[in-house]
């Protein structure tokens, strides 16, 4: 029998997304055939929730193993209002639920992060057929050491602290590159020591900027005429450390930051006299064609999946351990992050390098 296999992308994009649609609806042609068919929902669950799909065509899937963003268009629909029937009166589960029934869905696969992956779990429970594929560049989902989007990320965040060095040397600066990143410092980290920064500082591990500073004068008692810091957007010092977080983002709100980025280059200035200059290369670090290590990885999981839809095995998310591909229960990833912890051999590296964490 014909199986229809609904696939949507959700949450915010990172290269990658179509590599591993390519690999999912390659597979699934390759194995299946005519007995497949493939629906893409058009902007995540938000399309789900609106019943806007269609059947797409093999030929769609072709070409697009090195183009950024997602063709399915992708949305942010907050698990916590999944269950609030807001002003439109939509009951969206229900709604979910009806669609996936009125487009005769045999299962539906969802490549997201960590918000997708717990309406992913509450689809599951309420008796959907759910396959899902771990995408994001926070590198941030429990139960995987990887996730697509992440290291090509990890390359632009790079590329970008590279370019930041000859400027700092020329004008001897500090420069405090702001990179993404709100709970999890995966990004920073590993762009940090790819990059040679000096400084990096990630939300696991709150800075005192005395620290920070006494790197910088370090470095300008060795000679070296600047620094650079790679700061992920979600650190605070040791004191918004020790608030609650509502008490926190008061203070934040007071002060007109989002970040602690500015007031970092503002005190390494008034501190240490350095001219002090921030670099935010914001989105750029989600755009654009996916790295050859996500484009192989992005098949990868896509081929996996597939593989999982032909053996009817739901309710779980694809995943990457110790280097071989598997899955993972839903309801035992789901409502889980995967942060830094403070044994991370990545950490010892950057302490054996002299790195300053804060
Ligand atoms: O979750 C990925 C991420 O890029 C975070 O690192 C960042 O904080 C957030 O998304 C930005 O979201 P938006 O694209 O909605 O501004």
């Amino acid at each position: 029998m014909k199986k229809r296999v609904g696939i949507l992308t959700s949450g915010g994009d990172c290269p990658g997304l179509n590599a591993t649609l390519r690999g999912v609806a390659k597979a699934l042609y390759e194995r299946m055939g005519d007995n497949v068919e493939i629906v893409g929902i058009s902007n995540g669950y938000y399309g789900l929730i609106n019943g806007d799909a269609r059947v797409m065509q093999p030929d769609e899937f072709s070409g697009i193993l090195t183009v950024g963003g997602t063709i399915l268009g992708t949305k942010r629909t907050p698990f916590k209002l999944m269950r609030v029937v807001g002003d439109d009166q939509v009951d969206k589960v229900a709604a979910m639920k009806k669609n996936y029934k009125d487009l005769k869905l045999d299962c539906l696969l969802t490549l997201g992060g960590n918000g997708t992956h717990k309406t992913a779990n509450l689809l599951s429970e309420e008796g959907l057929n759910i396959i899902g594929l771990p995408k994001t560049i926070d590198n941030d989902i429990y139960g995987t050491d990887v996730t697509f989007g992440f290291h090509t990320a990890v390359d632009i965040a790079t590329e970008v602290i590279d370019r930041v060095h000859t400027t700092a040397g020329s004008h001897s600066r500090v420069m405090v590159v702001e990179l993404m990143g709100n709970k999890a410092g995966w990004l920073t980290l590993y762009a940090g020591i790819a990059g040679g920064a000096d400084i990096i500082l990630i939300p696991e591990l709150p800075y005192s900027i005395d620290h920070v500073c006494a790197a910088v004068e370090k470095r300008a008692q060795k000679g070296k005429n600047f620094s650079i810091l790679a700061v992920a957007e979600g650190v605070y010092d040791v004191e918004e450390a020790r608030m609650k977080k509502k008490e926190r983002a008061a203070r934040r709100a007071d002060a007109g930051e989002t970040t602690a980025t500015n007031r970092i280059a503002r005190q390494i200035e008034q501190m240490t006299g350095f001219e002090t200059r921030v670099c935010v290369p914001g989105h750029m670090q989600r755009g654009g064609s996916p790295s050859a290590y996500d484009r192989v990885l992005a098949t990868q999981f896509g081929t996996y999946a597939a593989k999982l839809v032909e053996a009817e095995r739901f309710g779980v998310t694809v995943a990457m351990k110790n280097g071989h591909v598997c899955e993972n229960a839903l309801s035992e990833i789901a409502g889980k992050s995967r942060l830094v912890p403070e044994s991370h051999d990545m950490l010892a590296v950057a302490r054996r390098m002299g790195i300053s964490l804060g």
